[in-house]
């Protein structure tokens, strides 16, 4: 059987060169992972040769309950089965019921919920909603944080590589340097409607801003009457430890955005959950902004119970407990190679390596594709691997990650000369 399939790398990587884009086939053949993604359990993938791979990359923080979770399959199954998509106009059950579940488990008094498709559309929901409540248009964002990018999410996103191809971008944004709260309050003026930060800047390299950081962003929000937006496309459910990010200051954003684990591992969906008090404008007019596909029957059916595993699982429990194990040996290894690595950075789930040249992280990516493991840079910044597996990841397999690492990070020291 797997010699059938024997011919699919080559085929694929022709139809990528031919229909797809050219540069992406030279990077997979350079990585080492001109191969197949057949099917995928848990915290690993199997090729279509049959080769499994542990998978530290998460699908950049998708997959929190992992691969093919069975309760979520079940879900999907069970909902695909009866209708996938929304009429639009009778009445959405799972729709209705995301929404109340959502309202339970996101802090303070976020209530109402608005569903797209993706991380981008969560943040584009929140920016206009931000605009229509304050009737202002001003943002202020962080350097090196990552929204998405299409022009709305793109112009809150810090980073130049990105934006500049694409000027002029969408008028009224503002970036200041990430986890310095001094500098958000001062760049508020009387244009500004609301802020909006990561509680950890993923893509900028897994940055996580100094205690209190985002207690104070609150407080300096409330005083000058701005909104403050956390974007948990990426922390939400579970990834640090905690079931948001905006949990370990024990703070109350006015707008949250959910995507990527929200969607179990198996559907797109993207989400905002905001204070009534700024729903007014959506109440006047429940149209103003809409979305065909969101808020499906089978991605909130999926939804659903992506959350119920997260909590049943105690995910956040484990998340934290991994993540530590991964820390306090990464640490270990930054102090026996400080000339490789620089730092090590984050919380739960959400951990960055920063090597102290661009060229090892890449080596020390392809070579653990030869240990058969899968792991990234953060998009905004190549020096920073990200190790962001299934927070469902065993004991076992944290084991055998870190185990593998000491080794391939041990090589890298040896041959750093010559990378
Ligand atoms: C914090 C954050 N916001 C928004 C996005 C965009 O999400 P998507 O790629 O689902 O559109 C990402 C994607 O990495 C993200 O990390």
């Amino acid at each position: 059987m797997q010699e059938d399939r024997a011919h699919l790398a080559e085929q694929t990587i022709e139809q990528y060169e031919k229909y797809v884009n050219p540069a992406m086939a030279r990077l997979f053949r350079y990585m080492g992972l001109a191969t197949v993604e057949w099917e995928a359990r848990g915290c690993y993938i199997t090729d279509h040769r049959g080769e499994q791979y542990l998978d530290l990359l998460g699908g950049y923080g998708m997959f929190s309950a992992g691969h093919s979770h069975p309760r979520i399959v079940a879900a999907a199954k069970k909902q695909l089965d009866r209708m996938a998509m929304p009429s639009k106009l009778l009445l959405n059950k799972p729709m209705a019921d995301l929404s109340q579940l959502l309202a339970e488990i996101t802090p303070g008094d976020l209530v109402y919920s608005f569903f797209g498709n993706s991380g981008t559309e969560a943040v584009e929901a929140a920016l206009k909603l931000a605009r229509l409540a304050k009737k202002k248009p001003g943002i202020i964002s962080t350097k090196g944080s990552f929204h998405g990018k299409s022009m709305g999410a793109l112009s809150a996103t810090g980073r130049d590589i990105f934006r500049g191809p694409f000027a002029p971008l969408v008028p009224g944004f503002k970036h200041v340097p990430y986890g310095d709260a001094n500098a958000v309050a001062e760049a508020i003026d009387e244009e500004t409607a609301a802020v909006i930060v990561e509680p950890i800047q993923g893509e900028g390299g897994v940055i996580v801003p100094p205690d209190g950081y985002m207690r104070e962003l609150r407080r300096i929000c409330d005083e000058k009457d701005v909104l403050l937006i956390a974007d948990e496309v990426q922390t939400g459910l579970g990834r640090t430890g905690k079931m948001f990010g905006v949990d370990h200051d024990d703070v109350v954003p006015d707008i949250i955005c959910l995507a990527k684990a929200l969607g179990g591992g198996i559907m797109p969906i993207g989400a905002i959950v905001a204070r009534p008090s700024l729903w007014d404008g959506f109440i006047d007019a429940p149209f103003l902004h809409t979305s065909t596909f969101g808020g499906g029957p089978l991605a909130c059916a999926v939804a659903i119970e992506a959350i119920n595993v997260t909590r049943d699982e105690k995910l956040c429990e484990n998340a934290s407990a991994r993540g530590e194990e991964f820390l306090t040996a990464l640490r270990e290894l930054q102090s026996q190679y400080p000339d490789v690595i620089a730092e090590v950075r984050g919380r739960g789930l959400i951990i960055g390596i920063e090597f102290t040249d661009g060229g090892y992280a890449g080596y020390t990516i392809s070579e653990m594709v030869n240990h058969k493991v899968i792991a990234a840079y953060t998009l905004n910044n190549p020096k920073v691997i990200r190790i962001e597996p299934a927070l469902v990841i065993s004991k076992e397999d944290t084991d055998k990650a870190i185990s593998i690492l000491r080794k391939v990070i041990a090589a890298v020291a040896e041959l750093k000369d010559d990378i």
